[in-house]
């Protein structure tokens, strides 16, 4: 069963959270908890309905169960919990990487307030809740959304998951009357979730429809793409977000292809490309273009920039926000960024002085981004590509 709107309305989460509003409607003053729950109750959000039934069609068959939740001596005062009372019948979802590294980044704690953009299978969330700190997240994703709120139903209290894009995540916690954050946090890319179930299309060892979108109601699935983008707009594609070298003999084979029947499936497009692309590696031929795809179906890289655009208003001085990416393309725009965002000063050859940088809203945590240790690897090889970044939001 889900979290009942009765539990969520006796919380009092307005304590040290600051209205963007100021007054909430019907001029009545509010804390963002209750405005997000009556959105919730206008139907804003209707996962938050969803039955234990549907949560078996969630995940595979035969997954340990990897997820852990409070105990009962949880009783939601804001203290950190005791260890968990081990894993309960929640199916396996996603295995949350670099845990301990982003523990140390956010500091969650009793009081803190921290923003999960990409709340995935809930599992950084479900450590920081058992800090102490209360957790607003996002995700675009519903069956995300679902798990998630199942799996941190005992942690009503200090938790709400909204519906969305964290590129839009200013307006989805303005309107629900939240400002001033102690913490961000995005682990970009897709879930384990997603590239095991067929069905999503993420991958190309399983057949499915070929959509890739993270938000099914989004726009346009990677089908729209391979079958009506020019060729030319394919090969930038393959060749930007994928880093294919290949990318103009891709293009060309899913043009010809197309002109005798639209592409409708994973493995209709896998099978294409192994035919044109012999393997040389281990790597599947076809790995680059469906990164490609992913990227472009769900806007990947231009979410990113906006959302690092907009954070540093929503931090506090002295809040932190962590970044994990899975490629290069991603972590190079978060390194850039936050690299353009911690410089005190700037300097040019034509300048008779350096100058102070306006933009310098950050000071770096550390140089170099973190890693998977050789432990974590072993037990999550899907860690091998993460990167971490941290920021500390300077005061002025
Ligand atoms: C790598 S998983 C996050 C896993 C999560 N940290 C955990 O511990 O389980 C990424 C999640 O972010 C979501 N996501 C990716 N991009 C997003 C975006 N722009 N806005 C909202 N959610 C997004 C995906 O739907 C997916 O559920």
């Amino acid at each position: 069963m889900f979290a009942s709107t009765a539990s969520i309305f006796s919380n009092p989460w307005n304590a040290n959270v600051s209205l963007a509003g100021g007054v909430a409607h019907g001029g009545t003053q509010k804390g963002w908890f209750s405005r997000a729950t009556e959105m919730f109750q206008a139907g804003i959000w209707p996962w938050f309905g969803t039955s234990d039934d549907a949560m078996e069609d969630l995940m595979p068959l035969g997954r340990t169960s990897l997820t852990s939740r409070p105990t009962d001596a949880d009783n939601g005062s804001g203290a950190p919990s005791p260890e968990p009372g081990g894993a309960r019948d929640i199916p396996f979802y996603h295995l949350p990487v670099l845990l301990n590294e982003v523990l140390d980044v956010l500091q969650p704690e009793p009081g803190k307030l921290i923003f999960d953009g990409t709340l995935g299978g809930g599992g950084h969330t479900e450590a920081i809740l058992q800090k102490g700190a209360r957790v607003v997240a996002m995700d675009q994703d519903d069956e995300a959304l679902r798990h998630a709120t199942e799996r941190l139903k005992g942690y009503a209290d200090r938790f709400c998951a909204l519906k969305g894009n964290f590129r839009d995540f200013p307006t989805v916690l303005g309107e629900a009357g939240i400002s001033g954050l102690d913490g961000m946090l995005i682990d970009i890319g897709v879930s384990s979730r997603h590239l095991d179930a067929p069905e999503r299309g993420f991958s190309f060892n399983k057949e499915g429809p070929l959509d890739m979108r993270m938000d099914t109601s989004g726009p346009i699935t990677a089908a729209d793409i391979v079958n009506t983008y020019p060729q030319e707009e394919l090969e930038r594609i393959l060749k930007v977000y994928g880093e294919e070298p290949q990318a103009r003999k891709i293009a060309r084979a899913i043009v010809q292809a197309r002109g005798r029947e639209a592409f409708r499936t994973t493995l209709q497009l896998a099978n294409l490309i192994s035919s044109v692309c012999p393997k040389f590696s281990k790597r599947h031929p076809a790995t680059l273009t469906f990164q490609a795809l992913r990227i472009e179906t769900n806007q990947e890289l231009a979410v990113l920039e906006d959302f690092l655009k907009a954070a540093p208003r929503w931090l506090k001085p002295g809040g932190r926000l962590a970044v994990i990416t899975f490629h290069s393309l991603e972590d190079r725009i978060v390194k850039h960024t936050f690299q353009q965002q911690s410089q005190v000063w700037l300097d040019r050859p034509e300048w008779p002085a350096p100058r102070p940088n306006p933009d310098c809203v950050y000071k770096l945590l550390f140089r170099k981004p973190l890693e998977a240790s050789e432990g974590e690897l072993s037990l999550n090889p899907r860690a091998r590509s993460a990167r971490l970044r941290g920021v500390e939001r300077l005061s002025s």
